[in-house]
């Protein structure tokens, strides 16, 4: 079981969200924490499509969610919003499963003309999932470096927006690790 959970809702292959998602992924590493990624790849498309809540691939994702302190999710803008298959894997998920649970909300998109579909899509299906959004990132294509996974925000701005994010996220877990301690 790990710490944090990278959910990536890009169908791409070589997904600019996700290496995104994946280097904040790894600057919360570097900090002690231990971090996996659980992409809607991992799925048989009949699970998603037949929502089949009962598939052993979708239980075991719920469970491993259901046990991380936190989340960072990605996902492209596609038509204004994230991925329609993301949100089909969100709709087999448990009720509330986000609950108590720092998210980072990334997204990446062509332009910056949809940047704020983070607000107005993903930070509502997140708390619908009773999880405790950060104002994420949103980052343009332009400013992604898809061969340069250690160092892949190309922007001056948007490379510091991404870390101190990160460092939001890893302030959340803490803080709520020193809750459950002194409860
Ligand atoms: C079907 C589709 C719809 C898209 N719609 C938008 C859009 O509405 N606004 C936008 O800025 N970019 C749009 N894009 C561009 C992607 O959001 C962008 O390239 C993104 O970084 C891809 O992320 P990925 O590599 O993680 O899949 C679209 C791309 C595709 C394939």
């Amino acid at each position: 079981m790990s710490d944090i959970i990278i959910l990536s809702g890009s169908p791409s292959r070589k997904s600019r969200s996700l290496l995104a998602a994946a280097y904040a992924g790894e600057l919360v590493k570097q900090q002690g924490f231990t971090a996996d990624v659980i992409s809607i790849t991992d799925f048989k498309p009949e699970d998603l499509v037949y929502a089949r809540f009962d598939s052993p691939a979708i239980v075991v994702a719920g469970k491993t969610i259901e046990n991380a302190k936190a989340l960072i999710i990605a996902s492209p803008v596609y038509k204004a919003s994230y991925t329609g298959v993301l949100k089909a894997l969100l709709d087999v998920l448990p009720q509330g499963i986000f609950t108590n649970k720092p998210v980072l909300p990334i997204m990446t998109g062509g332009s910056p003309a949809h940047l704020l579909a983070i607000d107005y899509a993903l930070k509502p299906l997140i708390a619908n999932l009773k999880g405790e959004s950060l104002q994420g990132v949103y980052i343009c294509d332009q400013h992604i470096l898809k061969d340069n996974p250690t160092e892949p925000i190309a922007e001056e701005d948007t490379a510091a927006r991404l870390k101190a994010q990160t460092n939001h996220l890893i302030e959340a877990i803490r803080r709520n690790d020193t809750v459950s301690l002194v409860k």
